[in-house]
């Protein structure tokens, strides 16, 4: 179809095409920088530099999106794949002892066909609940056989097909404590070895991290986190990760990272990049575009410096299906790839976030 100035005119009129402009449309002030890197693809460059992937979430109903699915099954470009949910307690055990892997199934065997590195995410974490682990106030015996049943049955049911589980999310609150949620109201922190021990039970050969916020800096809750490890450590509960999540403010991102990871590498595990996206308030400009460009190769380049960080997951690729404008309204834009997916350009667009992340992959300076 033609897009003549007199159609363009008249869907400017429509909110619902805002999106399916071309971009001649827009004033020049208000265009946006893209990327102009031409690199093989970023978990080329990851696995190139002794880094085991570069990779995403996804979630079921992107799927739909074949735009989507052609630039996620690109194996140079994401080597790894991360349920966004599908693998959440609400959404594997939504009765009580009643499993349901059919979305997760999706997006395993989706990693399966493309050679993929798949991460699970997660066994225990006191949001995405079913609302039966909380209504029926079970007991410690109870809630214990619970947390137990749960983790084990879903890391047996993907043993072989995982690479590494969250096992554990988000267990700390901002300064240091335990977070106070049915979990450990119920169980004191013997929650956490709990599932560790069924997880490891269930899959003697996969990574068992536990994943946080707010770690990623030297500060209170990264030092609890590390005091936390030890203990398990000394427990000899079995414990192999941590996961860095990284959902991080252009501008914000902290000066600390690469002396934060020396600090869990000396613990003598791994640890990864899990659920990284740098957002900015919104609207847009070039100026926080460049920023948020140097804000992914400072996050990335910190991975590259320390051998234990494994790899690198972006918390979806695109802007279209980020979680970020809904979570924390304001902001948005967080992702590598823009969200303009219609009439004009039948693609997502690389920003220069993008950039950042391949300069940083291939060891250059920014
Ligand atoms: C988010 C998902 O992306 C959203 O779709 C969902 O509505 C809420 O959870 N930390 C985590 C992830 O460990 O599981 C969260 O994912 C983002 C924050």
């Amino acid at each position: 179809m033609m897009l003549t100035p007199a159609l363009l005119a008249f869907a400017a009129c429509l909110p619902f095409l805002a999106n399916a402009l071309p971009q001649a449309a827009s004033s020049a002030s208000t265009a946006l920088p893209t990327s102009t890197a031409v690199v093989p693809g970023l978990n080329d460059l990851a696995r190139s530099a002794g880094k085991l992937y570069f990779g995403s979430a996804t979630d079921n109903p992107e799927l739909n999106d074949t735009t989507y699915t052609s630039i996620l099954e690109n194996y140079a470009m994401f080597g790894q794949i991360t349920p966004g949910n599908s693998m959440k307690w609400y959404a594997t055990e939504p009765e009580p002892g009643v499993f349901t892997f059919t979305a997760g199934n999706v997006i395993a065997d989706l990693a399966k066909s493309n050679g993929m590195v798949l991460r699970g995410h997660n066994c225990v974490w006191y949001e995405e609940l079913p609302d039966w682990v909380t209504a029926n106030n079970y007991n410690a015996t109870e809630l214990a056989a619970i947390v137990a049943n749960h983790t084990g049955t879903l890391v047996g049911y993907y043993a072989g097909q995982m690479y590494a589980w969250d096992v554990i999310n988000e267990p700390l609150n901002d300064n240091g404590t335990m977070r106070e949620d049915v979990f450990y109201d119920t169980l004191g922190d013997s929650y956490i070895s709990i599932a560790l021990k069924a997880a490891r039970a269930a899959d003697p050969n996969v990574k068992l991290y536990i994943n946080d916020y707010n770690i990623e800096y030297v500060g209170t809750k990264s030092t609890a986190m590390q005091n936390l490890i030890k203990q398990l450590q000394a427990d000899d509960v079995p414990i192999d990760g941590v996961g860095l999540e990284s959902h991080f403010i252009v501008g914000e991102v902290p000066t600390t990272i690469v002396e934060n990871m020396q600090a869990f590498a000396a613990l003598g595990l791994e640890f990864a990049i899990t659920e990284l996206d740098i957002r900015m308030e919104l609207p847009a400009t070039a100026d926080l575009y460049e920023q948020q460009k140097t804000d992914y190769y400072t996050v990335v380049s910190a991975c590259m410096q320390v051998e234990q960080c494994v790899g690198i997951t972006v918390w979806d690729w695109t802007d279209k299906y980020s979680w970020i404008p809904s979570t924390f309204p304001g902001y948005g834009d967080a992702c590598p790839w823009d969200s303009n997916n219609m009439l004009a350009h039948q693609n997502y667009e690389r920003k220069p976030a993008f950039d950042g992340i391949a300069i940083a992959l291939q060891g250059q300076s920014i």
